[in-house]
């Protein structure tokens, strides 16, 4: 199977910090991680849930300091993901999780930035970025976090909400999604991957959310399912994640066909690919084979990414005749 045209919607950058980069930047910023080396790091991913994963997912973020590092991070990801088949990437970041260590909003976003303005040239890939809160931080910390970003609002297209879902709802979150849409930008959030229905039901009528990242645990609400079907909302779904943090068993479990059975605009995605095992054409290849998907299936995949993505209606046609071509 040939890596598809796709559009990525649903990546953490800080989920593409591999091993042997956090070793150089390590290096380079003089920090020791608690690791002899990376096949020891790398026998630390082995997570039982989305906790255990996101303990590790923020400690090995401390060799994350200067607007180089943010860059060669950003840099990595793009020439990995074009080898992948990624044709357009709308990339989430944490700025709480760098803000709190003590490094400025500012230096995250222009060092990203460096990367994402070269990308066109150097990779073939088009992005956007998307600011994450942390919702297990407080709604006050959110609002404080989108208030330093304004001077950068020129950078970024949208806002997201990640971390620890269970008992942090999204309808906590309401004021800074209204200053963000205000503010024109796009809106996401992290909702029914651990946490349940209900927190879908708030993303999309307290947030007002155009798309819904995971939403797995909607299946279980019917009501749910049919709302999301008659507004078309996407849903970024993330099928290796999945099953290395145990949302889901076994990859022959998912979901996703049933999903894309019920008329649900799923698209396939790769969350935190250094640590969940592969990148995008992974995930794609992988629920192939699990699910027995048809070529037309791994098509609608692949338009789906991009009828959900931020960008124009020429520039999603445009992409839609790639894959058409492919
Ligand atoms: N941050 C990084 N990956 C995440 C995920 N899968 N869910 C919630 N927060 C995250
Ligand atoms: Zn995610």
């Amino acid at each position: 199977m040939r890596p598809i045209p796709t559009a990525e919607l649903h990546l953490h950058i800080e989920g593409t910090l591999e091993p042997e980069l956090a070793f150089a930047l390590a290096e380079r910023n003089g920090i020791r991680l608690p690791y002899a080396d990376q096949d020891e790091l790398r026998a630390a991913y082995s997570f039982s849930d989305l906790q255990s994963f996101l303990d590790l997912y923020y400690a090995l973020m401390a060799v994350l300091r200067t607007e180089d590092d943010f860059a060669d991070l950003a840099d990595a990801y793009l020439a990995r993901a074009r080898e992948q088949g990624v044709r357009h990437a709308e990339i989430f970041f944490d700025p709480q999780a760098h803000t709190s260590r003590g490094v400025p909003i500012g230096t995250v976003i222009n060092g990203l930035a460096r990367a994402l303005d070269a990308a066109p040239e150097k990779h073939g890939i088009t992005t956007r970025l998307i600011m994450c809160f942390l919702r297990d931080e407080s709604p006050e910390s959110a609002v404080a976090t989108f208030e330093s970003a304004r001077p950068h609002l020129d950078r970024i297209t949208a806002v997201g909400l990640d971390s620890a879902e269970v008992g942090n709802p999204p309808s906590a979150f309401r004021e800074v999604y209204a200053l963000a849409r205000e503010a024109g930008l796009k809106c996401v959030a992290h909702a029914g991957e651990e946490g349940p229905p209900s927190y879908v039901w708030e993303a999309l009528d307290v947030l007002g959310v155009d798309r819904v990242d995971h939403g797995v645990r909607s299946l279980e609400d019917a009501a749910l399912v049919a709302r999301l079907v008659a507004d078309q909302v996407p849903l970024t779904v993330c099928p290796l994640s999945n099953v290395r943090l145990r949302v889901i068993d076994r990859l022959e479990d998912h979901p996703l066909r049933l999903m894309l059975d019920a008329g649900l605009l799923v698209t396939v995605n790769s969350d935190d690919p250094a640590y969940f095992g592969g990148y995008l054409h992974d995930n794609m290849v992988a629920v192939t084979d699990a699910l027995g998907l048809d070529e037309e299936t791994v098509r609608t995949l692949a338009r789906n990414s991009f009828r959900a993505s931020f960008l124009d209606e020429p520039a999603k046609a445009a992409y839609l005749r790639e894959i058409d071509a492919h």
